[in-house]
């Protein structure tokens, strides 16, 4: 099945009991046993295993190429339970010179005190990322790509060679492009996290993520940690997620028609200083996009000439694009990174710079969310 069909039919087929076309939100703890031990179709307690969840489970590794997916109640506790899984006291995690603020948190804050260091690397620069990993031995290479909020992009299939040349795993954080526009275990990488909050679930309307693998050993490792740690998707998270899955190709694709129109104005307007857009010949990602890349998405970031005032006040003048954090749901939103979705990568390596903006384009009409832009521009 193509990607489109997947979307809606994988582990989406009519309720069993019902013929329910749409799957049922299993609103229920628990399940009646036939008999001690004796489970229908496996299901014993909703934290181990859920019908709603199991669905969006199913779909997701179909969408991703993988064999397993694992929901949970954030893209935090996706990434939480993922590096715990992995990863051991001792262990150095090369990530992201720009990861998303909250990634950086999490090592830097919580994984740390456990023993997990990290070390942040420039993975453009692909001698960099080899050095460390041949000096540290990690166990696993985390990356993202595109970047939040610089859009970056990073080579996988190279990325993936390092990473199994020195017997580490390579994890692609693929919220920004989602599985639509980038596959990265077809490139090689091992591993796949989301928070399934943004595009996939595409509405702004639950917070949700999920890990994607392709090794069965790695599957059965975290779904026992999932059910041991616990912090999975509730039945409506992920009845809410399935259902705004089915229209991520035809969302994505106005996504990107939009977020080109948007790249293309700025590019040309006298107060921006510099577009951060995958899609522009000039993108040093550019060429790395194309071949990764059905399409550059949704997000596009610039930096104003006249700083940090002018960035924080552009954002406090639009009307149609909502100030806001998060991104990926149909409505257009726009951010000032380095004090809203970035804070907590202030003062680090990590810290970005204070005269950017971000932009989630949504899927408005391309002409009124060019006409906001331009006046809040000035
Ligand atoms: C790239 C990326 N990864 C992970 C996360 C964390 O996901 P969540 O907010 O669902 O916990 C975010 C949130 O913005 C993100 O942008």
């Amino acid at each position: 099945m193509n990607f489109e069909t997947q979307a809606i039919h994988a582990g989406q087929d009519p309720d069993p009991l019902t013929g329910a076309v749409v799957t049922p939100v299993y609103l229920t703890s628990t399940y009646k046993q036939d008999g001690v031990g004796g489970t229908r179709g496996g299901y014993e307690y909703s934290r181990t295993a859920n019908p709603t969840r199991a669905a969006l489970e199913t779909c997701l590794a179909a969408l991703e190429n993988g064999t397993h997916a694992f929901a949970f109640a954030s893209g935090m506790a996706a990434e939480d339970c993922l590096i715990r899984t992995l990863c051991r006291p001792g262990d150095t995690v090369p990530i992201p010179g720009d990861a998303y603020g909250g990634t950086f948190r999490l090592f830097d804050k919580v994984l740390t005190t456990w023993g997990v260091e990290y070390g942040t690397v420039r993975q453009t620069d692909l001698q960099a990322v080899a050095d460390f990993a041949s000096q540290r031995r990690p166990r696993l290479i985390w990356t993202e790509s595109p970047t939040n909020p610089l859009l970056s992009i990073v080579d996988i299939p190279a990325l993936a060679e390092i990473a199994h040349g020195c017997g580490a795993l390579l994890v692609v954080d693929n919220t920004f492009a989602s599985p639509y526009l980038q596959r990265p275990l077809d490139f090689g990488a091992d591993i796949v996290i989301h928070s399934t909050t943004k595009y996939l679930g595409g509405h702004s309307d639950v917070v949700g993520g999920a890990i994607v693998v392709k090794d069965p050993g790695q599957a059965k490792d975290l779904a026992f940690n999932q059910n041991a740690t616990g912090a999975v998707a509730g039945p409506f998270d992920a009845w809410l997620t399935l259902r705004g899955v089915k229209t991520l190709a035809v969302r994505m694709d106005r996504h990107c028609a939009n977020a080109a129109r948007v790249a293309a104005m700025l590019g040309e307007h006298p107060a921006v200083a510099e577009v951060l857009y995958p899609g522009l010949p000039g993108h040093p990602g550019h060429e790395l996009a194309v071949k990764q890349m059905r399409d550059f998405g949704g997000m596009v970031s610039f930096r104003l000439r006249d700083g940090e005032e002018a960035a924080v006040a552009m954002c406090g003048r639009t009307r149609l694009f909502t100030l806001g954090e998060s991104l990926g749901g149909v409505e257009s939103l726009i951010e000032h990174p380095a004090r809203m979705t970035h804070a907590s990568a202030a003062e680090s390596p990590l810290a970005v710079p204070p005269d950017l903006v971000r932009l989630s384009v949504g899927i408005e009409d391309a002409d009124d969310l060019l006409a906001d832009l331009r006046q809040a521009l000035g």
